[in-house]
């Protein structure tokens, strides 16, 4: 088992990461000093899966859990599940020393977080991701929220976990689609924090792409280590945290032009991550050598790179992009990559520049 630690103070807490770690999910839990009450929230899809393992391990250690299932997807990211699961917890009498347990992807990580965050002000906590999105990316750095009418993620907290538990188990009945999308947030640390990362990932993509546990486990573990670093130094995102969002402001852009229906965020965020890399080519110098690693990693993992967008859709795009909530007084700010594994955040991007790139990228397909 490989354990990262979020290095928080009083509010440190381990990622734990292995193969078959769902069966010791109990036994873990009990290490807390947690009450014996507790709900495991999961959605309809995971549930069905996962939830009985996960509820025979709790009670195996002696607590009483029970078991709440949202339905799956994006739009259960909303207050009104928040509020059925609310209800649900005070039917069963959670109290102060009660703790929830989030079993599912990110979807059930920040809603299960934010409904840890604000019941009785504040219960503990647990994540146990099984998407790789999840494992790598949302269930560790204590962001959790829900999405409204006017836009994703526009009510939320920081309220960090007491434990991340990966099981790489669980990965195996992850749709091929969703896995690549994953793979998208994996390859994005490579580029802004670690080369080695990124040549280990040129290299071993296969194994990762068949989902070989130790190839998989190392992965993890490294992208954990990675956010648990950023987090660490910025956990309220005032600057460093926002290398994270490398090649996400035209991701989300082309999410929202979508209506969030034709992409993943994983698919987005790789047009996105590429089109990032052509922006860093023109205005940091990033070598063209370094841009073509770059695309043909995605491509390689089975990720979109080039899109045909007309141009009214790349009109819209920009727009959508001004409207991104990580704007500040109408500025786009981008991250940008220097070399592989060195990214640096706030550069503005001239207009007409922004557009070039969008325009070449984004209006032929290859
Ligand atoms: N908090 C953060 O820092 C942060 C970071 C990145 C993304 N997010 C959020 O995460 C969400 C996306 O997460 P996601 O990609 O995990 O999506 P998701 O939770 O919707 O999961 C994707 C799909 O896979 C299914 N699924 C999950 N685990 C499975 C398994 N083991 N086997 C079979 N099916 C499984 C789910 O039911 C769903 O249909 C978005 O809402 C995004 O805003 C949050
Ligand atoms: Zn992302």
């Amino acid at each position: 088992m490989g354990i990262v630690n979020v290095p928080l103070g009083n509010r440190s807490y381990d990622i734990k990461i292995g193969t078959g770690l769902l069966a010791r999910l109990g036994a873990e839990c009990a290490r807390l000093r947690l009450d014996t009450r507790c709900a495991i929230i999961s959605d309809t899809n995971v549930a069905p899966r996962y939830g009985k393992a996960a509820q025979t391990a709790l009670t195996r250690a002696g607590f009483a859990p029970t078991l709440i299932i949202i339905p799956a997807g994006e739009t259960a990211k909303s207050l009104k599940t928040i509020e059925a699961c609310y209800n649900q917890l005070a039917a069963q009498r959670l109290e102060r020393q009660s703790f929830v347990v989030a079993l599912g992807g990110g979807v059930v990580g920040d809603l299960a977080g934010f409904v840890a965050a604000t019941y009785l002000r504040g219960v503990a906590f647990v994540q146990v991701p099984t998407t790789l999105l999840a494992q790598v990316d949302s269930s560790v750095g204590g962001k959790v929220g829900l999405n409204l009418k006017a836009g994703k993620n526009l009510v939320g907290a920081f309220y960090q976990p007491r434990l991340v538990l990966c099981d790489l188990a669980t990965l195996a009945s992850l749709p091929m689609r969703e896995y690549r999308a994953g793979l998208s947030e994996v390859i994005k640390y490579g580029i802004i924090y670690d080369a080695s990362l990124f040549q280990r990932l040129e290299r071993d993509l296969p194994k990762l792409l068949r989902r070989e546990p130790r190839t998989l486990a190392a992965v993890v573990a490294r992208c954990c280590e990675i956010k648990a670093e950023v987090v660490r130094q910025d956990e309220t995102e005032g600057g460093l945290r926002a290398i994270l969002n490398f090649g996400h402001t035209i991701g989300h852009a082309l999410e929202a032009i979508s209506h969030y229906g034709r992409y993943l965020h994983g698919e987005a965020i790789a047009l996105g991550q590429v089109a990032a890399a052509r922006l860093s080519a023109q205005v940091l110098g990033l070598p063209a050598p370094e841009m073509d690693r770059i695309e043909s990693l995605f491509q390689r993992a089975g990720l979109p790179t080039r899109v045909k967008l007309n141009a009214p859709q790349r009109q819209k795009l920009l727009a959508a992009m001004r409207l991104d909530k990580k704007v500040s007084g109408g500025e786009i700010k981008f991250v940008l990559a220097r070399r592989i594994g060195a990214v640096e955040f706030g550069h503005k991007v001239p207009a007409n520049l922004l557009a070039e790139v969008i325009n070449h990228q984004l209006s032929t397909s290859h």
